[in-house]
């Protein structure tokens, strides 16, 4: 994406929400703290942290732990129009495989999605990171 959308202020401020959402991880485990921020088309600011469990496999990421918390707080309905990722640990931290298959469930493909890299922070639109989402569309 270009460097002006990059830098668009309501990205830095989803990316700021992001990074105070990351305070708020369980993550005792992994010691990785990761914060989401989704900006909703109905206006709505949603944050989200991972959460760790001890059996590990039941570990939910900030992005999944975002999502399901704007579902469930504005309903089915939702979409949402930018994703912010950041997390403590100055670390690349882009969004696992199994959040980008979940957030393309609600996500506009247009959305940008911003995320830490070695070298700060990168910005890709939602269909450049996550071309091929299963879709199920039966004949
Ligand atoms: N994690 C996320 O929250 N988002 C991702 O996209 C990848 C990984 C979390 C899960 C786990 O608690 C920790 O980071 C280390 O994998």
């Amino acid at each position: 994406m270009d460097h002006a959308k990059t830098n668009e202020p309501a990205l830095m401020s989803l990316l700021e929400a992001a990074r105070r959402a990351a305070q708020q991880a369980y993550a005792p485990y992994s010691r990785f703290r990761v914060g989401a921020a989704l900006r909703l088309t109905n206006g709505e600011i949603v944050t989200g942290a991972n959460v760790e469990n001890v059996s590990f496999g039941l570990t939910i990421c900030a992005e999944r732990s975002a999502l399901v918390k704007a579902v469930s707080q504005f309903g089915p309905e939702i979409r949402v129009e930018a994703v912010a990722i950041a997390n403590l640990n100055e670390a690349a931290s882009p969004p696992c495989g199994a959040c980008r298959q979940v957030l393309a469930e609600f996500i506009l493909p247009d959305a940008p999605v911003i995320f830490p890299v070695d070298d700060g922070n990168r910005t890709m639109r939602f269909s450049e990171l996550f071309p091929w989402a299963f879709e199920m569309k039966l004949k």
